[in-house]
């Protein structure tokens, strides 16, 4: 028995040649012990029947948006719940525009929109549209989206030409899958802790001491994480975001509860503080209300640093401490005293001088600093792509 026995795989399946070769695919994951639901687009049915394929997959297929056979059934919502992944094989030039621009015009667009399922995309069409920028610029959202593009290969073509954009191979398709459950399989020993988000010194109930920080980058991380296997938990500041649900979410406002509970989530194998945590609170903070009159001076005192304190305890500190660095000038200089100082194993540091990454902005720019004196500069990219290329080094690490 592989890993894709008793796995549930939606299978959409578009209007093109290879349709054929998505019957493989359905022998292959039947065969390996697998669920197969299947959707198939009003083209598809050009090209394979719906008997062929509920044939192969034992199961009923789905075509149609509105099902009127029972009006209370919506098909869009329950086919994504009940996936543990998708895979659109083939996927056609259209059907890859309509996901990058949102569209849900039919059922397969309408279960990829409403659906937060791992999302593989095998593409197949002619070269020229393979080419064409409009169908690179499509990928290229897809990909941000955190989808996963299988292929396509180059081959002789259904049209007679030759080069990419022939759908790859049935057992092609196949093995990434098994590899992906098999990343999953293998995470799911680790457990992550992610700090993320500012934290709220307060003075008195209506007024606090922050420090800028959307808490963008640590959610992404955090999701990464989870969507990779990991067993992870999340202790967020004042966001406004929404953590996806596989992710033990736990909110806190002071830098002093942020400490509590990071200290009762341990241990873990890795461990990611990327929270702006204020550095001060306020002594003795009011409980009522301070007439704008009655203050004249904040007594201030130092907050503990909970990324210092964790990684250089003993018993406590996880195999891998990774912690960030929000520098404004000598980057380098003062990651470096970071890494050095609070026992850090990585610092990813970003320069927030420059515009348009970091506080607030979809993408960031980073350097990370290891402990064994390597370092790396990475590009600018969106924070999602960021996360996915931090959580693959600590994979690798992990292991
Ligand atoms: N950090 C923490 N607890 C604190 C302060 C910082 O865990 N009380 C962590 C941050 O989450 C980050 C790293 O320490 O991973 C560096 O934070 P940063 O704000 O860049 O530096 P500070 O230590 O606060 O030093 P300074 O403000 O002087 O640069």
């Amino acid at each position: 028995m592989t890993n894709l026995n008793g796995k549930k795989i939606l299978l959409i399946i578009c209007g093109g040649i290879a349709a054929y070769k998505s019957l493989e695919v359905i022998r292959l994951l039947k065969k390996h012990g697998s669920f197969v639901k299947t959707i198939l687009t009003n083209n598809a049915k050009n090209f394979v029947t719906p008997l062929s394929v509920a044939s192969l997959s034992q199961e009923k297929v789905y075509t149609d948006l509105f099902n009127s056979d029972n009006e209370s059934e919506m098909d869009h919502i329950s086919l994504s719940r009940w996936a543990d992944l998708i895979l659109i094989a083939p996927a056609t030039a259209n059907t890859i525009s309509k996901i990058s621009f949102g569209l849900s015009d039919d059922l397969a667009s309408t279960v990829v929109f409403a659906s937060d399922k791992k999302i593989f995309i095998a593409p197949a069409m002619n070269i020229r549209m393979w080419e064409h920028q409009s169908n690179k610029n499509n990928l290229k959202k897809l990909i941000d989206f955190g989808h996963e593009i299988i292929g396509p290969e180059i081959g002789e073509m259904a049209c007679g030409e030759y080069g990419m954009g022939k759908m790859s191979e049935p057992e092609t398709i196949i093995n990434y899958i098994k590899n992906y459950f098999k990343k999953l399989e293998n995470n799911k020993k680790f457990k992550a802790l992610v700090t993320a988000g500012p934290t709220h010194e307060y003075i008195d109930p209506v007024r606090f001491i922050t420090n800028k920080s959307s808490g963008k980058q640590g959610y992404e991380i955090a999701k990464s994480l989870s969507q990779n296997g990991f067993d992870t938990t999340l202790i967020s500041g004042p966001v406004n975001l929404n953590p996806v649900k596989s992710i033990n979410l736990i909110k806190v406002e002071s830098a002093d509860e942020m400490l509590e509970a990071t200290l009762n989530n341990l241990p873990t194998d890795v461990a990611i503080f990327s929270a702006a945590v204020g550095d001060f609170k306020v002594k003795s903070s009011k409980k009522e209300k301070i007439k704008k009159n009655k203050i004249s001076q904040l007594s201030l005192e130092k907050n503990t640093d909970i990324l210092g304190h964790i990684s250089n305890h003993n018993s406590l500190r996880p195999k891998l401490v990774v912690g960030f660095a929000a520098e404004t000038n000598s980057l380098k200089k003062n990651s470096l005293e970071k890494l050095s100082e609070k026992n850090c194993d990585w610092i990813i540091a970003n320069d927030i001088s420059e515009n348009d990454i970091g506080f607030d902005s979809d993408f960031n720019k980073v350097s990370i600093y290891y402990k064994n004196h390597s370092e790396e500069n990475l590009p600018k990219m969106k924070k999602s792509i960021l996360a996915n290329e931090i959580v693959n080094r600590i994979i690798s690490q992990l292991n």
